[in-house]
Order: structure tokens, then sequence, then C-alpha cells
């Protein structure tokens, strides 16, 4: 059931466009609450009359007439979830590069809830190279696809490209509203980026770490109901507006705030790349360059995760593996060596896996000996990957 469930619908121009006046009879009986946002041209093939009377709501197709405006902003902020369905090929290219030319795309870019796509193209449509590289780049912004189905198609040809039904979409806008809150309340604590450590006023010594996989871990979280602390070393990717965020440099000050908060802590993630060591003595003044060889004395800096493992009591705690050979050996041992509950593995050897990507190919490794492999995907899909196999361990 939807009661309560703020739905926004998005209708691009498409003869799959008719389908939605079912898919809105639907919700509407399920008790969701349903708004509804259409292109110009979606209103050739299915009219707002029929929708708003479906809807019982008025139905947005231009951002003003002349005599009002529409408030795009409070109606991405309204939703639980905005579906986009049919989404045409036209609306997918423009989804991918931020254009803003009509009232759904205006929602679309401010909207700050989940959004699912059901795309509805005709079979070579949807095989073009371009509408699979749209389709990568509106993933890694975090919107889920609904996968079309394959049968006849407006054109006449079979093949893939027909949006998948209304029933299909209703489960899928089920799961998401009901999924959204399988981690209400819980206090995660979560580390992101390198951390650099000085070696003068002007040097440091860091990593290529992003922190990307942190963020999405984040927003994820949050998505899903958590309080969420994100640590983060120095990223130049943007950090998540509705999580609380602590800047931190060194290793030291990233230990310092996951010891403050780790006693409330309900599961800890490590995705970090702290640095493994710092310079002993750092220079006040930057370093002179001369003729000598210059060494740099390294001492070991803490190790965060091994320490919350062994004051650990009743979190979850999970880290990470970044190994380059005998990796699953690796992990196991990280798993062990630092009393964690999980450890998620990514091989170097993998491509598309490790620092600066979009996408990240992992395996979680479990305190109880089970293992779990996914495909390479974007981060955010990792992220609900590792969400939802803590929350089966949960539930278990
Ligand atoms: N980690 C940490 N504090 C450190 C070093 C690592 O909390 N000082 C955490 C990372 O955030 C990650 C996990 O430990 O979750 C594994 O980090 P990694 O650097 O791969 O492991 P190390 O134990 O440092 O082993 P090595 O670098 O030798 O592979």
């Amino acid at each position: 059931m939807l009661e309560g469930k703020k739905i926004l619908l998005g209708i691009t121009g498409s003869i799959a466009a008719y389908k939605i006046a079912n898919l809105t009879r639907l919700l509407v009986k399920q008790k969701a609450e349903v708004k509804i946002v259409m292109t110009p041209e979606a209103t050739k093939f299915v009219s707002p009359l029929t929708l708003a009377t479906l809807s019982k709501n008025e139905v947005v197709v231009n951002i003003s007439d002349n005599n009002s405006w529409n408030n795009h902003v409070l109606l991405g902020r309204w939703a639980d979830v905005f579906v986009i369905a049919p989404l045409s090929c036209n609306t997918l290219s423009k989804m991918a590069h931020g254009i803003c030319d009509n009232a759904l795309l205006a929602v679309y870019l401010s909207a700050t809830c989940k959004v699912l796509v059901a795309p509805a193209m005709d079979d070579d449509m949807f095989h073009h190279s371009s509408t699979k590289n749209n389709f990568n780049i509106i993933r890694s912004y975090g919107n889920e696809i609904i996968e079309p189905e394959y049968g006849e198609l407006a054109s006449g040809l079979t093949g893939f490209g027909r949006m998948a039904e209304p029933e299909t979409i209703l489960q899928k806008i089920n799961e998401t509203v009901n999924q959204k809150n399988d981690f209400l309340n819980k206090k995660v604590l979560i580390t992101a980026g390198p951390t650099y450590e000085p070696i003068d006023p002007v040097r440091f010594i860091g990593n290529r770490s992003s922190g990307k996989m942190g963020i999405a871990l984040a927003k994820e979280f949050y998505n899903r109901g958590a309080e969420v602390t994100l640590i983060a070393g120095p990223v130049s990717t943007e950090l998540p507006a509705k999580c609380r965020i602590i800047k931190v440099e060194t290793a030291d000050e990233m230990f310092e705030e996951c010891l403050k908060l780790f006693p409330d802590t309900d599961i800890a993630v490590m995705s970090a790349a702290v640095a493994d060591y710092k310079v002993l003595n750092p220079s006040a003044q930057k370093v002179k360059k001369s003729n000598e060889n210059l060494t740099l004395k390294l001492e070991e800096n803490k190790d965060i995760l091994k320490h919350l493992g062994n004051i650990k009591t009743t979190q979850i705690l999970v880290g990470f593996a970044l190994e380059t050979n005998e990796e699953e050996e690796n992990a196991l041992k990280k798993l062990r060596a630092k009393n964690a509950d999980f450890i998620v593995l990514n091989s170097l050897r993998d491509k598309g896996a490790g620092f600066g990507t979009d996408t990240n190919k992992i395996t979680i490794f479990a305190k109880d000996g089970n293992k779990f492999d996914f495909s390479l995907k974007s981060k955010n899909e990792i992220a609900a990957d590792i969400l939802n196999v803590l929350k089966k361990y949960e539930d278990n």
C-alpha cells in the first residue's frame, strides 16, 4: 500500500504515455497522493484533463502561463519518489546533460527524492551507443532505470524498448518508497576520501582517493532513513548536503573524530583511504631545496578500523580493502585482524574499480564466512548493494 505516499509522475512524448492513465488509477487505488508533470509533447498522446481527473490534482505542463508560475523546486521537494514514464530518448539525453527547457526537466533538476525512469523507445534507438552512454550518465547521478521489455513496438517492429507495464512500475514504486526507511534512525558513521599527512606547511603525503564511494554510501544511508555523519578527508567531490559533515585533513584528526562518535554509532563504515604512515616531525617551515638527497622519516598512523574493531560493543563495523594481488586472502586477513563484521573488497585488477572512477566492482566478505559477489556497477548502485547485505544480516 502507498497510503500517504507522495508520487510525482513525469510524462514525456511517447505513445506509451497513454498507459500512465492506468498507472495513475492504480496509484490512487493504493491511496497514494499523485501529482503529474508533462512535457508539451506528451500532451499530444494523453490529455492533461484525463490525468488531472484521475489524479485529482492539476497537471503541470509549463513553468508559467500568463498569470502564474509553477514552483518546480517545491514540486521536486514534495515527492517521495519521482517516476519519469515513459522516458523518451530526447528527455533522456537532456537529463544526462542538464538541459532545462521545460517544466518536467526543471522539476527533475531540482528533485531531492529518488528518481525512477521507465524508458520507451524503438529497438534501434534503445541499442544506440549514445542512448547507452546517456543511461550510464543518468545512472551515475543515482537515477534508477526500470528496464524496458521485449515485445511489439509502435513502429511495428519487435524488439527491446517497450515501456515496462504499469503493474511493473507500480511494484518498483512500492519497493522504492517502502525501502526508503529501512535504516530509519540508525546512527551511521562513514569515513571517506584520502588523508593528507604534512611534510611541511605546503607539502603533504596523500593518495588519489576521490571519496566517491563513501559519499555514495552516505547518500544511500540518508535516503533510507539513517542519521549520517560523514568524516571526509580532502576531496573535491561535492559532499551530500543532508548529512552531517566533518572535514579533516590528517589520519590523526580522522581518528579523533571517529573515536568521539563511535560510542553513539550503530553502523560504522570505514571507506577512507587513510594514509598508513605520517611524517615524523613535519617541518614548521617550508623545506628548502638542497643538493643532498632528502630522507623523510615516516611513522605508522593509528589504524582507525582496527582500533574501532577492538573497542566495539554492539556496533556493526564495515571496512574496505583495496588490493592488487591475492585479493581474497588479503581481504579475509583484514576482516580478522581488524575485527570487522564485513570487508568490502575491490581489486585494482578489475577494470573500472578503485580510485577516481564512477564505477566499482566489489565482493563483500562477512564475518560468518559468507561471500557476496557483485558485477561492475555505478558507485551509487554499489552503495545500495552494500546496504542490502547489511539489512539482510540485521533482519536475521
Ligand atoms: N584503515 C583505517 N585506518 C588506517 C588504515 C586503514 O581505518 N590507518 C581502514 C580503511 O578505511 C579500510 C581498511 O582499513 O576500511 C583497509 O585499509 P587498507 O589500507 O587497505 O589496509 P591496511 O591495513 O592499511 O593494509 P595495506 O595498506 O597493507 O593493504
